[in-house]
């Protein structure tokens, strides 16, 4: 049965992004989190990428023993990464691919080409009661894949979407992609340039229980507070939620 409530994962990604820019203390991703959780976000994600470009290996560690809710600990499929989540306990980790070259996540995890790799990573860390969701592109082969690998859930790049929001093949995707890893019995996430623009229709997905989002939310704090952003943020999905039989 599809869940009402909409959860909103808030990436404080670039809380850190701005504090590295002078590399100093300020902003703090700790902070960040405590007024995200104070604002009603239901989980924090953060990204600790192999180049270190904004979260640090600290705040990861101040980040998992404060939390209040649920952290979701993104992470590229490498023994170093494994060895910390390991460590730190997260509540989900979810495993992206990644490219040092790269702006941001710029596409789906390939699971089909290293099933070998992430099946391994998912036992893994499963087997110390971590839950796994696999950051992939609502492609059904992925999707079927992510099942047979042990993922409990697949996040799907929503990036496509958020790129071309008048081509409506993209939407089709997701709602497609939804069904079929409902239908495989995961745990249906999304996101990736989801803005308080764009976001209805990926939240009117009645499948799906979960959005991460941040740079959005993180850009528009800048004018108008955290709290305010995330409530924006909030009220849009909430309004996609309530206009769909669910
Ligand atoms: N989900 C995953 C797996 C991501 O890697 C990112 C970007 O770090 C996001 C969601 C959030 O994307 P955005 O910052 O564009 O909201």
């Amino acid at each position: 049965m599809p869940a009402r409530h909409l959860r909103l994962y808030v990436n404080i990604d670039h809380v850190a992004t701005l504090r590295q820019a002078r590399g100093g203390i300020e902003p703090s991703p700790l902070e960040a989190m405590q007024i995200c959780e104070a604002a009603g976000a239901d989980g924090i994600t953060v990204h600790l990428r192999e180049d270190r470009r904004h979260i640090q290996d600290a705040d990861v560690e101040k980040l998992a023993t404060s939390i209040t809710t649920f952290f979701n600990f993104e992470m590229a499929c490498v023994d170093e990464m494994i060895d910390l989540a390991l460590r730190i306990k997260p509540s989900q980790v979810t495993l992206v691919p990644e490219k040092r070259e790269e702006v941001t996540t710029e596409g789906g995890l390939d699971v089909v080409r290293e099933s070998a790799r992430v099946e391994r990573a998912i036992a893994r860390l499963k087997n110390d009661g971590i839950e796994v969701s696999l950051f992939i592109d609502p492609d059904p082969d992925a999707i079927k894949m992510a099942r047979k690998l042990g993922a409990h859930a697949f996040e799907m790049h929503t990036g496509d979407y958020a790129n071309h929001p008048n081509d409506k093949s993209t939407l089709g995707a997701l709602v497609e992609g939804a069904k079929i890893g409902a239908g495989e019995g995961l745990s249906v996430y999304a996101g990736h340039g989801l803005t308080v623009g764009n976001v209805g229709p990926v939240a009117a997905i009645p499948e799906v229980t979960e959005l991460n989002i941040g740079h959005s939310i993180v850009s528009r704090s800048i004018f108008v507070g955290l709290t305010q952003a995330i409530h924006e943020m909030r009220k849009a999905m909430d309004a996609a939620r309530r206009s769909v039989e669910i």
